[in-house]
């Protein structure tokens, strides 16, 4: 099959690549820019591990071809972190120990970051559905909401000048 040439936007990086037509995000962010972040548990849409944000948008990148993502702002959890300093939702994690084996962390860190760019104070009902998609095998949930919690107030705080 003919390979397609895609320029796409990872981490603030442009890249441009010839790609399979059936090359999954997934692979193109682990194979192709080496960033393995991002996991691959279950390959069907369910668990969340392999979550990125997309143009503002939470995405399971095990459903979404490379070629989707031609033109478009990719942010993986390589991204999250500026310049050394931890974003409030990697703190948050950390700080209210949101994981213990960490494998479904990527994918949660990148919907908690989005979930908090489309409601910035959300309940923790609103948390628990926001986080649905994404599975944890380890924690019961509970230190993730309290993580989740903990990013939305850290955000709220005015930024020290
Ligand atoms: Fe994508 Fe599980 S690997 S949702
Ligand atoms: Fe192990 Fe979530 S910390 S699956």
């Amino acid at each position: 099959m003919a390979k397609k040439l895609i320029t796409v936007t990872v981490n603030g990086i442009l890249h441009e690549r010839a790609v399979d037509p059936r090359m999954l995000l997934i692979h193109f962010l682990r194979d192709e820019l080496n960033l393995t972040g991002a996991h691959i548990g279950c390959d069907t849409s369910h668990c969340g591990a392999c979550t990125v944000d997309i143009d503002g948008q939470s995405v399971k990148s095990c459903t979404h071809l490379a070629v989707q993502c031609d033109g478009s702002d990719v942010l993986t959890i390589e991204g999250l972190t500026d310049k050394g300093v931890l974003h409030a939702v990697q703190e948050a994690f950390y700080q209210k120990h949101g994981l213990q084996c960490g494998f479904c962390t990527p994918g949660m860190l990148m919907r908690a970051y989005r979930l908090l760019q489309e409601n910035p104070d959300p309940s923790e009902d609103e948390i628990r559905h926001g986080m649905a998609g994404n599975l944890c095998r380890c924690t019961g949930y509970q230190n993730i909401v309290k993580a989740v919690q903990y990013a939305a107030r850290k955000l709220q705080e005015p930024v020290a000048t």
